[in-house]
């Protein structure tokens, strides 16, 4: 199948780009087509403009870096997405990501994509894994079930733990 990982974070020595490398590692060596999308540059929000609610219409008719991504997702399996907390809350990346899945439903609200797809959620964020972030996640996240995503457990990355949910990360893609 194949693999689309979207990285959030801007940073070099992202954790959470690690663990979508390490995913797409193990995913890839499992047999699958990954591709990594970063969303570090040139990400827009979406812009309302309802050019994919019109009859006929496909994914967003914006060209940005997730131009690529909306190429793909129709014939992906799975999705994974890594971003870093800011401030409790999933970065703003990610959740642009997420408001941009309005185009996958057209006027009529019908999915024009095939529901199933896996939704894999990595976080990075200094502190220890705790309820009040994993709410934070949990709400980022909740609209791609609406959008026929398959969510899957989210993975927490924090400071002290890194090294092992990288791994952890690694194991998840090689059993897809
Ligand atoms: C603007 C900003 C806000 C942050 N706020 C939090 C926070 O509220 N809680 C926390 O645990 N970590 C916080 N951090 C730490 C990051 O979540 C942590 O460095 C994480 O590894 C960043 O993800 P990345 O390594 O994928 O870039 C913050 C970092 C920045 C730059």
């Amino acid at each position: 199948m194949k693999v689309i990982g979207v990285a959030c974070s801007c940073l070099a020595r992202s954790n959470s780009l690690k663990a979508v490398e390490a995913f797409l590692k193990g995913a890839a060596e499992a047999g699958h087509e990954t591709e990594l999308i970063r969303l570090d540059r040139d990400l827009r929000g979406c812009i309302g403009c309802q050019a994919c609610k019109k009859e006929g219409a496909g994914l967003c008719v914006q060209k940005d870096v997730l131009a690529r991504y909306f190429e793909l997702l129709p014939e992906a399996g799975a999705v994974v997405l890594g971003a870093a907390n800011y401030m409790g809350y999933a970065q703003g990346e990610a959740w642009t990501f997420m408001n941009r899945h309005y185009c996958l439903s057209g006027g009529d609200r019908k999915l024009k994509i095939e529901p199933g797809k896996k939704f894999y959620a990595f976080f990075a964020q200094g502190s220890p894994d705790n309820p009040a972030y994993r709410e934070h996640y949990d709400e980022m996240c909740r609209p791609f079930e609406g959008m026929g995503f398959a969510r899957q457990d989210v993975l927490i990355v924090s400071r002290d733990t890194a090294e092992e949910k990288i791994r952890e990360a690694y194991e998840l893609g090689k059993a897809l």
